[in-house]
């Protein structure tokens, strides 16, 4: 890998060294026009371009049905808090499963917009468990349930697409898009901040079902709303041109590598190398249950502080980059998204197995 560490970080996150390796050579002069896609008007035939191209790779890659419209915004997932409410709530009430940080964003974001039901409230076992579809309590004349498909801080995630008898399904994707298939069909509306898996940090992806339309709130702020957003082909107002250039890259070299199918083997080879390691050590504890385990966020701590940290420092002296916990959990994170390659889990393993050596239990 060059001078290049491997970085762990949950994102703004690794990007594909052949992906910014194109982007460099094309920096000063986009396919010979003379400007940088920095430099290009959103509204100009090359910039049209490179949209549709980002658009029809996304749409092919996730097998986005035609019913689907796909969205390319700003204001991170965050913005879609409000966003999903405001287009889709109607009079309410709308499901909420809390089981995580970003989740129960959302559903309190929800709360200023019209009645939320908590599905399901993770908080008294610290987010380290994803609900079975019984322990879910999905209200059924809700005007959508909401999920979190990957919970980014506390390493979960839900192995199985919850049935919702009919209510439309609504899903935060930001931390694992791109890195499995998915059956699109059986989503409303999905949504993911692409700074984890498949762009730089300023773009948001939506994929809405344009059956869903027709229930914006009156006050909707106009940036906010998906009608006027479909209407102008994700340029209402100046799109993230340079982000959604990336995002037509790593769609490129995803579809190279072999599509999602690879990605999700991927994933599971690389996750596995260091759950491996937790599975059979004395010294790590991981956070998440076991059927709960995210393959794209891994989290585990020793039980000491001090020795986290001498973990981190060390980890970073090998290359190991932002290993660090998010502050809500302490302890250790690493992220192993679609740009991280087999090696870097692999250093990752050995350096835990060798850390573990030195501070015996
Ligand atoms: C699962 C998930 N949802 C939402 C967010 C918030 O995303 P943004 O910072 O793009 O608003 C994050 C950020 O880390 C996340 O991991």
């Amino acid at each position: 890998m060059t001078d290049r560490a491997y970085n762990f970080a949950a994102g703004p996150a690794i990007m594909p060294e052949s992906v910014l390796k194109k982007a460099q050579g094309e920096l000063m002069n986009w396919h010979g026009c003379g400007m940088s896609v920095m430099e290009m008007s959103h509204r100009g035939m090359q910039f049209a371009e490179i949209l549709s191209d980002a658009s029809e790779r996304f749409r092919r890659l996730l097998k986005v049905p035609a019913t689907r419209e796909i969205l390319f915004l700003q204001g991170g997932a965050t913005s879609q808090f409000a966003a999903i409410p405001l287009n889709l709530m109607g009079g309410g009430p709308a499901s909420y499963a809390v089981t995580g940080n970003f989740s129960g964003i959302a559903a309190r974001e929800a709360e200023k917009y019209g009645p939320v039901h908590i599905a399901y409230e993770g908080k008294p076992n610290g987010y380290s468990h994803i609900p079975t579809q019984k322990e879910l309590d999905i209200y059924r004349k809700s005007a959508y349930f909401h999920y979190c498909a990957n919970n980014t801080i506390y390493g979960t995630a839900w192995g199985y697409v919850p049935e919702t008898y009919g209510v439309p399904l609504v899903c935060d994707m930001s931390s694992e898009i791109m890195s499995h298939p998915v059956d699109m069909l059986k989503y409303s509306l999905i949504y993911a901040g692409a700074q984890k898996n498949i762009a730089p940090a300023g773009l948001t992806v939506v994929v809405v079902d344009r059956r869903l339309l027709g229930r914006e709130s009156e006050s909707i702020p106009q940036i906010f709303s998906y009608e006027k957003q479909i209407e102008k082909h994700s340029m209402l107002n100046t799109p993230p041109c340079w982000c959604i250039y990336m995002l037509g890259l790593v769609l490129e070299w995803i579809e190279e590598q072999g599509g999602l199918e690879a990605m999700d083997q991927l994933r599971r080879a690389r996750s596995s190398l260091v759950y491996d390691v937790l599975d059979n050590s004395r010294l790590y504890k991981p956070h998440a249950e076991q059927k709960s385990r995210s393959m794209m966020n891994i989290t585990f701590r020793t039980g000491s502080a001090e020795l986290d940290d001498e973990f981190c420092k060390g980890a970073a002296a090998r290359g190991l980059l932002n290993v660090r916990g998010h502050r809500l959990t302490g302890g250790m994170r690493a992220s192993l998204y679609n740009a991280m390659p087999i090696e870097g889990a692999q250093a990752l393993a050995d350096y835990m197995k060798d850390f573990e050596v030195k501070n015996r239990v």
